[in-house]
């Protein structure tokens, strides 16, 4: 007989009436790690927060080693042993490392004083366990969106779970700690814990999970041993038909450049940057962690201050310095870090969409916005990107995670820009949400709009990009194009084996 340590039974969520989750049986054997995967808004996260007492179900049972049990709050979940690290993260910004990770469960001297010295102890030792170089004294918001998701996994270690749940955990590590977490996934399961895996990264998933379930539109599709599916089943699954090329056909970008930039040099970040972005072209920026990728989206946009070089647009030299400079300029972007500078959750849809572009909204003979024209253009964005909202008023913390990664996205091109600095575009959105804005960067970059791309997943930058630009620790490694883009050509010179000759002619 096979040891249950979670059983639900017609589990059903609704919220304002529309339904969630309808009706969730589901058995998790004790020790096993069980895969969850299914499209943006399918329920996942909804599931999690249920049995982490977030949420309570509207109705359904849950037993927990054989005994019914109810899970009211977060607290409940804790004292039997369940523990969930959330999608998004949930660190109190301005308290410290070790501060947060005893939230709730602080240690306490004999007389009733906090036990800092203990607590500090005991947080380095988890981080070290982990592998991770974070001061316990640091404070939260000085921390990397990696090193944040590297907090929230100790803390729920620290609770010594019987049942770890990790929504998404990998979205925004890097290899180097994506490693790190699956030595301590393999260690943990050893030591008998019981681990719940949400991805899209359906790789992953085929490589540590016991069983799959695949969830859609708030049911069960199926629950399979993991050999029983391949990866492309497994999306088939996750999207309920067919799935046909993932990536648009190329077409020739133009040949004239639209942005020039030459010599860009940060001191300590950045070393003599140099390309040429053209009309419709997608030039990928690729590279190891640490490579400066993002310091180079950064640089344009004005949130770094160059020492030297020049960033020039459509012939004329810009002076930005800040990102209302460069969106004035037609240059756009799209941050990677979705929750720290790329949306409000707090405010709707429509205020989230239209934000940088507000302006273009007013009707300046009064000065106000025009509320109807900022609305129908909100809706133009939702139905572009099939983004599941219940409405435009809608708050964004309400939205699955891939659709708040949409609405950022809608939210970048909604300026109409001319240069499109897009990072990390696919972060946490699934498959066929992944076809659709692939096919709709092509179909900007078809009608002249010229894209910087910047991924760390080399399968898009393979398939989408004209050209490919390898960064390694803040300097030029090659420029890869046509036939030349490769995996393993991006491998060989963002790890230093090899430099093209072209950039020493
Ligand atoms: N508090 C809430 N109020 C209203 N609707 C909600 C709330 N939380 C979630 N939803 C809705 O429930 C649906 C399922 O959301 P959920 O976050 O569970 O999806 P998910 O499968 O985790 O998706 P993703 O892969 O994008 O993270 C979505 O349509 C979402 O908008
Ligand atoms: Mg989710």
């Amino acid at each position: 007989m096979t040891d249950v340590l979670l059983k639900t039974e017609a589990i059903y969520k609704e919220f304002s009436g529309v339904p969630v989750l309808k009706g969730i049986d589901l058995e998790i054997v004790r020790g096993e790690v069980l895969g969850i995967i299914g499209e943006n808004g399918a329920g996942k996260s909804t599931l999690m927060k249920i049995l982490g007492g977030i949420y309570t179900p509207t109705s359904g049972q849950i037993s927990f080693e054989g005994r019914p049990v109810t899970i009211r709050e977060p607290s409940d979940a804790k004292k039997l042993g369940i523990s969930l690290i959330p999608q998004e993260f949930n660190l109190v910004k301005d308290l410290t490392v070790y501060d947060n990770i005893f939230l709730g469960s602080e240690i306490r001297q004999r007389n009733g004083l906090l036990d800092k010295k203990t607590m500090m102890a005991r947080t380095k030792s988890l981080l070290e366990e982990l592998e991770v170089t974070i001061r316990p004294d640091e404070r939260i918001d000085r921390l990397s969106a990696a090193e944040k998701q590297m907090v929230e996994i100790s803390k729920a270690v620290a609770m010594d779970a019987k049942l770890l749940i990790m929504d998404e955990p990998t979205t925004v590590l890097t290899q180097y700690e994506i490693d790190i977490l699956y030595r301590l996934m393999h260690r943990l399961k050893r030591q008998g814990v019981t681990i719940i895996y949400i991805s899209h990264k359906l790789k992953e998933v085929k490589a540590i999970c016991d069983r799959v379930m695949v969830l859609r539109d708030g049911e069960v599709i199926c629950l399979e041993p993991i050999d029983k599916l391949s990866i492309y089943q497994m999306a088939e699954r996750m999207v309920g038909r067919e799935l046909s090329q993932i990536f648009p056909k190329k077409e020739r970008a133009g040949t004239e450049p639209v942005l020039t930039v030459q010599n860009l040099t940060v001191p300590g970040v950045l070393e003599n940057i140099s390309f040429e972005l053209n009309k419709g072209e997608i030039l990928g920026l690729a590279g190891l962690v640490g490579a400066g990728r993002t310091e180079v989206a950064e640089t344009i946009m004005g949130i770094r201050k160059h020492t030297a070089g020049e960033i020039i647009l459509n012939g004329a030299r810009l002076e930005i310095a800040s990102p209302e400079d460069a969106v004035a300029a037609g240059i756009s972007y799209l941050s990677e870090d979705r929750q720290g500078s790329g949306i409000l959750t707090g405010f709707n849809v429509v205020d989230n969409i239209t934000l940088v572009s507000l302006r273009a909204y007013c009707d300046y003979a009064i000065d106000l916005i025009n509320s109807k024209r900022q609305r129908a253009a909100a809706q133009q964005h939702v139905e572009r990107f099939n983004i599941k909202t219940q409405g435009l008023d809608t708050r964004l913390e309400f939205l699955s995670g891939g659709n708040q990664q949409k609405v950022s996205l809608a939210k970048s091109i909604d300026p109409q820009p001319i240069v499109l600095i897009a990072d990390e575009p696919t972060r946490g959105v699934d498959v066929s949400a992944k076809q659709e804005i692939y096919r709709f960067i092509k179909s900007l970059a078809d009608m002249g709009l010229s894209c910087l791309f910047i991924s760390s997943e080399q399968e898009e930058i393979v398939g989408m990009c004209h050209r490919v630009l390898v960064m390694k620790e803040g300097r030029m490694m090659g420029v890869l194009s046509g036939d030349e883009i490769s995996e393993a050509e991006i491998m060989f010179l963002a790890t230093g084996v090899r430099e093209t000759e072209t950039l020493h002619e």
